[in-house]
Formats: C-alpha cells, structure tokens, sequence
C-alpha cells in the first residue's frame, strides 16, 4: 500500500527512519488518528485542527498550511483506492538529527501518514465492555496528542490483563479520561464529563457528542465526577475515533446501572451513525 511521506507518496516498504529519529529517541512529535468511513474522513477539520494545536504547543512548526495537509490527506485515500472502514494513522515529529535534548539547529519535520482497515466493531457496541479503574500519572498537558505514550500503554495493558476494554483514570478520585478515549458518566437524565482543560485530550468525537446532545436537549455537564461518583450512575459510556461511542457496563467491580448500555447512550450512538454516515 500506498504512505504519504513528507508531501510524496512511497510503498509503505519503502519508508525507512534514521536510528536518531527525535519521535523514536525523545517521543518528540505529535499524532493523529482519524476514522474512515465508507472511504470519507470523518471529523477531518477537527483532527488538523488538533494536529496543528498539538504541534504549535511543542513548537514544531509544520511546513504546510491546514489546507495542503488536509489535500493531501484526500490524496492518500485517493493512491490507495480506499473505500472501506479504517483509519489513518499521521506523525509529525521533530525530525532526525544527532541526539541532544535541546532542539538541533536545522531539524526538519518528519511526517508520516498511512491508512488501516478498521470494520466498526459491532458486538462490543451492541453489549458495552467493563472497565478498570486507575490513577492517572501523565503529565501536565494531555490536550497535547504527543507521542509520549507510555502511561498510556501501561494502563491500557494493565486493563487488558483484567479483562477489560479500557483503564478509566483518575487524578485523586477525580475522574479524568480514559487511555485512549473520554469518558462520560450519565445522572438523572444529565451528562457528566470533564471540562476540556489541559488534563484531558479534547477529543474530536467528545466535540461531536457535544453537538448531538445540544440537538437532543440533554444537558451536557462539564464538571469532573469522581470515582466514588461511578456507584450511583444511571449509565456510563466513552468515546474515541476508533471506540465511536461505546457503552461502559462495568467499571472495577461495579456493575452500571442494570448492567445494560443505557437509553442516553444508544441515543449518542444513534447520532453518531447518522452523523457519520
Ligand atoms: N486516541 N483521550 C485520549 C488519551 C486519546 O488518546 C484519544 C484518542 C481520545 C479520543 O479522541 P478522539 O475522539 O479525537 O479520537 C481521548 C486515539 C484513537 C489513539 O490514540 O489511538
């Protein structure tokens, strides 16, 4: 198949790093996931939105504007005849260059962008997935989609190895995010999630959601819940581009209301659908 590097596109066999790649040695660099569906991008502004929020924040200063990334980008679906489920995976990092923690003089960007099948995952959507709880031990600027991922993997592993789809984390008891999606937790017909501040990635689905309750008259609360919170919800669900909106029936022992993704969920995930399509 068919990566857009830099602003060329190669055989993904092709592409090859320098062992002093700043994304491989410091996780210098910026990232994006976005979902493909029926072949369109779907929530593409919001995602080179983010992009460039992400790499403006690290001061990598990426050598396109919003619209040739995004047209290259269509490219890309484009060259590798693309018309199925998936996503694309992008990375920008810093460059490649002899290894200091300060910037080099002279670094370029390295940019990568490749697609995936990905089918919708229709049974753990239909049935909701169990969770685990655990504390968030990132650093100051999750809205940041670097590639310093380590707690993130770790506390995605560690879900894994309980059975679980996702770790739901949390600062002091307070709710944050999930490893990989944002979490939302329903109460007397209100929804609770954490406000888009500097601890939790602004997720493009979460913009999504936003929009779809606002068009549903369901209250969105964007306050913090904490885990003690967790006992008295009616429904719980988290969302990512590749989770879309994804029913949570269980979280460490706690059983989500009758167990049952909920009314307000399978309306989310309704819009969702209709939205996507
Ligand atoms: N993850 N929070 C974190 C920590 C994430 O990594 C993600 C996305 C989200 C949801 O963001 P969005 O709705 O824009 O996908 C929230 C992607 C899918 C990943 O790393 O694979």
């Amino acid at each position: 198949s068919t990566i857009l590097s830099q602003s060329d596109f190669v055989d993904k066999n092709s592409l090859s790093y320098p062992f002093e790649e700043r994304g491989l040695q410091f996780g210098d660099g910026v990232y994006e996931v976005i979902r493909i569906y029926n072949g369109e991008y779907y929530l593409l502004t919001e995602h080179v939105n983010r992009l460039f929020r992400s790499a403006e924040a690290i001061k990598i200063n990426i050598p396109y504007h919003k619209e040739k990334m995004t047209e290259l980008l269509y490219q890309l679906l484009e060259k590798n005849n693309m018309h199925t489920d998936g996503k694309v995976y992008l990375q920008i990092t810093r460059g490649s260059a002899p290894r200091d923690h300060a910037f080099p003089h002279e670094v370029t960007p390295n940019i990568y962008a490749y697609l995936q099948d990905l089918p919708r995952n229709e049974k753990l959507l239909e049935n909701g997935v169990k969770t685990i709880s655990q504390r968030d031990v990132r650093w100051e600027n999750c809205y940041i989609k670097s590639l310093n991922l380590l707690p993130n993997v770790l506390a995605k592993q560690t879900a894994k190895e309980n059975d679980c789809y996702e770790a739901i984390l949390h600062r002091d008891g307070v709710v944050t995010e999930c490893s990989s999606s944002n979490i939302y937790l329903v109460k007397d017909g209100k929804v609770y999630t954490h406000p888009a501040t500097n601890n939790i990635l602004h997720g493009c689905v979460r913009m999504a959601i936003e929009r779809f309750l606002k068009d549903e008259n369901i209250p969105l609360i964007e306050e913090a819940f904490q885990l003690e919170d967790i006992q008295y919800a009616d429904e719980m669900f988290l969302s990512s581009s590749t989770s879309e909106v994804l029913p949570v029936t269980q979280v460490d022992r706690v059983v989500i209301g009758n167990g049952e993704p909920g009314k307000i969920t399978r309306t989310l995930q309704k819009a969702y659908e209709q939205d996507a399509k």
